[in-house]
């Protein structure tokens, strides 16, 4: 088990001014590093801070606004990969004081400011696809959501060995990502509609760019490779609106629906339109169909979630492996500065 000592600052410097540089593109604004890395490729502005926001909203609906799926006790140490906004984390954080949360992204932009998140939170900069620094057998629960945008495809079968190799024997990874290809109960989409042609586009543009976009699907599979047991998968549908009859289904395609309009633009137009050739015009013709369709409720449109849990098995006590860089040359310093378990 590694050993530091929470409250100790670090002597580290701070990032370097790169990683807040930001850049304008066709009217949003992007994380400069994560585009030249080709790490991420979604804007990182106010507006799509607010739009993760709604992710989580309805994820809330979705899990019966439960964050953690397994049984953890003691809960001791929470890694959030991919942290984003940091919306999971925080809430974590609030309702485990006795917990430490960290959260990593490659992006520190739209994290909440220090000091209006709970002193138990530690938000870091890392590139996922660069491994984890952190030491081996430490979190009780990794949790992952919504990073296929991001993680190299030839990646994850390493990523997710490592997510078991920073967790402690009989500690749990959660992950979830949604398939972004649209769908419809009752198979009333058709090759021809906007949704279809827009998923096309998209999945294709994530495949040019090297990411995975049908990794949800290939979850259970990397999990259970890297060692983990106990898994449990679950496909969700994720309506696009409110047209289910389920009381349920419908609330959460409600509150779903102006996320999916904004996803629609704002996860597709650098991918579509600067690694593949659409024009913006063409881009956004086919973003005003398809949101025409998204919100049609005759359509019955949906994305497919996938939800894995799995436990690293008790007796499986990690060391990491030669080609790892050294915890010592991977220090970072996170964003309040305080030092972090590597
Ligand atoms: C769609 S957001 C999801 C945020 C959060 N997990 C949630 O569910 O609300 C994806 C996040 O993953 C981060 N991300 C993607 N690829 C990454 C990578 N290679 N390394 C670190 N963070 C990455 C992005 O910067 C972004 O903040």
């Amino acid at each position: 088990m590694a050993e530091w000592d929470e409250e100790e600052e670090s002597t580290l410097p701070v990032l370097p001014e790169e990683h807040f540089v930001r850049v304008v593109y066709n009217g949003r604004e992007y994380h400069q590093l994560s585009l030249s890395s080709n790490a991420y490729l979604a804007p990182i502005d106010e507006v799509e801070v607010e739009r993760l926001q709604m992710t989580h909203d309805m994820f809330s609906l979705v899990f019966d606004d439960r964050l953690i799926f397994p049984e953890i006790t003691p809960l001791r140490r929470v890694l959030d990969c991919g942290t984003g906004t940091a919306n999971w984390a925080v809430e974590v954080a609030r309702r485990e004081p006795q917990s430490q949360v960290y959260g990593v992204d490659v992006s520190t932009e739209m994290m909440p400011m220090y000091g209006y998140y709970p002193v138990n939170l530690h938000l870091e900069q890392a590139d996922l696809n660069e491994g984890l620094a952190y030491h081996d057998n430490t979190f009780d629960l990794v949790h992952s959501r919504l990073v296929a945008g991001g993680i190299d495809a030839e990646k994850w079968p390493e990523y997710i060995r490592d997510l078991h190799r920073v967790l402690v024997p009989g500690g749990w990874v959660q992950m979830v990502e949604i398939y972004f290809n649209a769908q419809s109960d009752g198979g009333h989409l058709s090759d021809n509609h906007a949704l279809s042609h827009w998923s096309r586009h998209y999945l294709s543009a994530m495949e040019s760019a090297g990411k995975d976009p049908r990794a949800g699907l290939k979850l259970d599979h990397w999990m259970r490779e890297a060692g983990f047991t106990r898994m449990e998968m679950r496909e969700i549908t994720l309506p696009m609106c409110g047209w289910s009859h389920n009381e349920r289904d419908f609330g959460i395609g409600v509150a779903n629906q102006e996320n999916v309009s904004r996803l629609l633009s704002s996860l597709a137009l650098y991918p579509c339109t600067a690694i593949q050739d659409m024009t913006i015009e063409e881009f956004h013709l086919l973003v005003g169909q398809a949101r025409q369709e998204a919100a049609a409720l005759g359509l019955k449109p949906y994305f497919k979630a996938y939800v894995v849990v799995g436990m690293k098995r008790a007796g499986a006590v990690s060391h990491r492996h030669s080609s790892s860089k050294s915890s010592s040359s991977r220090h970072r310093k996170g964003r309040n500065g305080k030092r972090v378990p590597r």
